[in-house]
């Protein structure tokens, strides 16, 4: 049995993973509608990513004999415009995500839950990538975005990335 803050904490992040597809799939949407496809792909992808965190945390609760508790996933209530706003949004997401994962992992520090730290350092090494590359990708929209023929350039790079399964397995 986990620390009961601990525990709370963990649960409340399954909800934030999911969130978190549920937004991304959001943006893959709104990209579909700009005519983005390879956008929309990158953002897809994103969200098979973020399904497969809200799975390895509800296995960690498992295997640790902890109950997974589900709460109603909220709407993306972010407003979108231009090509831009969703790479903005996405890196402030991922900048909100990275403060939930310290906040367990304090937890986790405060009463010696070893187990669960260790646990979360992949989250954190983790986190630290979903920021590079969201900032990145925001870097490169602020350069090229507003040249047609560099914006569908960037579409087909979007458009390359393939789904690779989590490297932490429980
Ligand atoms: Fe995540």
């Amino acid at each position: 049995m986990l620390n009961e803050k601990v525990t709370k904490l963990l649960n409340n992040q399954v909800n934030k993973e999911f969130y978190s597809a549920y937004l991304y799939l959001y943006f893959s949407n709104y990209y579909v509608e700009q005519g983005l496809n390879g956008f929309a792909n990158w953002y897809q992808i994103q969200a098979q990513e973020e399904r497969d965190h809200a799975m390895l945390m509800m296995q960690y609760l498992q295997n640790n004999d902890e109950t997974v508790t589900f709460e109603a996933i909220d709407k993306p209530s972010v407003e979108l415009t231009g090509n831009l706003s969703p790479l903005k949004e996405g890196l402030k997401h991922e900048q909100y995500v990275t403060s939930l994962i310290h906040t367990i992992y304090a937890q986790a520090y405060e009463v010696k839950d070893f187990r669960t730290m260790q646990f979360l350092d992949w989250f954190v090494k983790e986190q630290g990538e979903e920021e590079t590359n969201a900032s990145d990708l925001v870097k490169k929209m602020e350069l090229f975005g507003s040249d047609p023929k560099s914006l569908y350039m960037l579409d087909q790079e979007m458009g390359a990335r393939v789904y690779s399964a989590p490297s932490l397995t429980l």
